[in-house]
């Protein structure tokens, strides 16, 4: 049987796949209670599908989450996020009210309300299937009693008065989309990545909001060269932009800002 996962790691290698070698582990350890599985993960590997979709789940923040696709898989880079929450909010018994505007997969809002445990949180996301899978994470992770998650439209019908709000909304320009890793372009989801023209679209309807609902801090993760333009639009709005947080590769990543 190990020579099936070493022919699988050339194959993955011949096709050009980053990591082959750790893409084979994953897809073997994922195949063991069903070894006869194992040949189809690889093909579908060949074919770019992302390891996450494959076995089924991707880790963010030393925690579980289930993705499918339809879901973006969690990033990272999004973990930045929540290192920019911890800096702001030290006291980890604050009751917070937190909201998550594009929950997707629930990422956000399982890790904080984790760490906060006295907080509560509403995740927002316009696609059911994020929200469904979302729900799942939520009660896979144990904090469902504090948690709530609804279909809209960013900020559309919501009350006011939130301590923190995370977002990782799309960001990508449109027309860089064509030009994106096969793994990401043709297996996640549109929704979750294209951001418009400057990919900046959901950045302007969430510095708009921001202003009518926050009562603390807001956190928005960007994209590559996007945080000279992002700080303009939430000045636009009047909003303070406090800092802008850099990830682990040191890109500008987070823009941290309130009233
Ligand atoms: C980049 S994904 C982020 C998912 C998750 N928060 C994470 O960090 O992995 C952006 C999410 O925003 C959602 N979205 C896009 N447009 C939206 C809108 N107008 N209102 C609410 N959610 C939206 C997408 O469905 C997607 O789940």
């Amino acid at each position: 049987m190990k020579d099936h996962r070493a022919d699988a790691i050339r194959r993955l290698a011949d096709a050009g796949i980053d990591n082959p070698r750790l893409d084979g582990r994953l897809l073997w350890d994922a195949s063991q209670r069903n070894p006869g599985i194992f040949e189809s993960f690889v093909k579908r590997r060949l074919a770019h599908e992302p390891i996450a979709y494959i076995v089924g789940y991707k880790e963010f923040w030393s925690l579980e989450f289930i993705v499918e696709p339809g879901v973006l898989i969690p990033r990272p880079a999004t973990e930045t996020i929540i290192e920019q929450v911890f800096d702001r909010y030290a006291d980890i018994g604050a009751p917070l009210k937190i909201l998550d505007l594009g929950t997707g997969s629930g990422c956000l809002l399982t890790a904080l309300l984790k760490e906060y445990p006295n907080a509560r949180g509403l995740g927002i996301d316009e696609s059911e299937k994020a929200l469904s899978v979302a729900a799942r994470n939520i009660e896979r992770n144990g904090v469902q009693t504090r948690a709530e998650i609804k279909r809209g439209n960013w900020m559309e019908n919501l009350d006011c008065g939130w301590d923190v709000i995370v977002s990782n909304p799309p960001y990508i320009p449109t027309g860089d989309i064509p030009g994106l890793d096969p793994d990401v372009r043709d297996y996640e989801p549109l929704a979750a990545l294209d951001g418009g023209p400057d990919g900046l679209d959901a950045v302007r309807a969430l510095a708009a909001g921001f202003r009518r609902l926050l009562k603390g801090t807001a956190f928005v993760e960007i994209g590559i060269g996007q945080a000279e333009s992002a700080q303009i639009l939430m000045a636009d709005a009047g909003l303070s932009v406090h800092h802008i947080a850099a990830d682990l590769a040191g890109i500008p990543r987070v823009v941290v800002t309130g009233p």
